[in-house]
């Protein structure tokens, strides 16, 4: 029988290392299948070895689908994520993240008023429902899933955003894209969009800042947001070390900018980044823009490589980071003494909606 007094999270921070691991590995072998703990890339590496499967984003959002014998998802992750856990799995199984301030800046660039605001205004110009397909990242709040769910649309990853804006122009001549005007942009140049077929919805200015004519012409509209980690690789630091280390070669994220990503040799998810980097031969050299806990975790499994990280300043994901050793023995100790910390919670009606959207998702793939 579980003990169902709730454990307390501040004198976790008073253990040892070893006395937190040893507590973490007795919590995970108690509770068995019961619980599967799933970890994003970008977690820091005391956390990230306690996951029994890590991934990128599209990775753990069909992990989370296909695990239908645990009672709970523990996400080592941030907020979006764990709600996508939530909507893709079972209604018997429960997702929980362990520190609810780990949530995704760039998620909080776009929310439903605003967007439904921007419909609305460009719906004043053409015939937004047959003329526009909305495609959200994957890093965005629920209910802009379930707005494009019920809206034609759909939902995309960085592993798959090529293919998600070619199904979207298939159902429609144009894309409303949120929140990330980065991913937005590089998969469309990618597919053969002009740069000057796609404009930028500012959501604080009237209009989004653009005119009549702008929306009619625009073949893509893409949302006004970045990731505030990724904005800071910058071309110079491409030429830096194309200058200073013949061969090297170049992979970054497609949230980093335009510039970043016309001069890099690979662009990739960060399940993409890493499988080019490893199945590279010994020797090879690599700058690799994307968030350090990944690029420092490459560097360490592949010492036969000459691995950099390609920004000269530090750039993680801080809310990411909110994720540590304590959080996730709490989470843990909490379960086997039968209490739901954080459990993620996302309304039905809203779950329903960006079911939709994160279905005709995964059919495509
Ligand atoms: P991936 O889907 O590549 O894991 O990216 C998620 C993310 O938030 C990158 O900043
Ligand atoms: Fe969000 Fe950027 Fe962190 Fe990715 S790296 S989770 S986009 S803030």
């Amino acid at each position: 029988m579980s003990d169902p007094s709730p454990v307390s999270l501040e004198p976790l921070y008073e253990l040892s290392d070893e006395q937190l691991d040893s507590r973490i590995q007795k919590a995970k072998a108690t509770l068995g299948d019961s619980c599967v703990i799933l970890g994003h890339h970008y977690q820091r590496e005391e956390v990230y070895k306690y996951a029994d499967f890590t991934g990128d984003s599209l990775k753990l959002a069909r992990l989370a689908s296909q695990r239908p014998d645990a009672k709970v998802i523990v996400f080592c992750g941030v907020h979006f994520m764990a709600e996508v856990a939530d909507i893709l799995s079972t209604p018997e199984q429960v997702a929980v993240l362990p520190d609810m301030a780990a949530g995704c800046s760039m998620a909080d660039m776009a929310d439903l008023p605003s967007v439904e605001a921007a419909w609305q205004a460009i719906g004043e110009v053409i015939d937004v429902e047959n003329m526009v397909t909305p495609v959200t990242y994957v890093n965005s709040m629920a209910d802009l899933k379930g707005f494009c769910g019920d809206h034609g649309g759909t939902v995309c990853t960085s592993s798959n955003a090529k293919k998600i804006l070619a199904w979207a122009f298939e159902q429609r001549e144009k894309v409303l894209f949120f929140p990330d005007q980065h991913l937005g942009r590089n998969s469309a140049v990618a597919m053969g969009v002009e740069l000057d077929e796609m404009v930028l919805w500012k959501p604080t200015e009237p209009n989004g800042g653009l005119t009549p004519q702008q929306i009619k012409d625009a073949k893509v509209i893409l949302w006004d947001g970045f990731c505030s980690v990724h904005q800071m690789f910058q071309p110079a630091h491409i030429d830096h070390f194309r200058k200073q280390i013949p061969g090297i070669q170049i992979t970054v994220h497609p949230e980093s900018s335009y510039e970043v990503c016309i001069k890099a040799d690979h662009l990739g998810s960060t399940e993409q980044i890493q499988s080019a980097v490893r199945e590279s031969p010994s020797g090879s050299k690599w700058a690799i823009g994307t968030e350090l806990n990944l690029v420092n975790r490459l560097k360490h499994e592949m010492p036969d490589k000459e691995i950099h990280f390609l920004c000269p300043t530090i750039c993680m994901c801080s809310t990411m980071f909110r994720i540590d050793t304590q959080h996730l023995c709490w989470t843990l100790e909490n379960l086997v003494a039968g209490n739901i910390v954080n459990p993620i919670s996302v309304p039905p009606a809203v779950a329903t909606s960006a079911k939709k959207a994160l279905d005709r998702m995964l059919s495509v793939m």
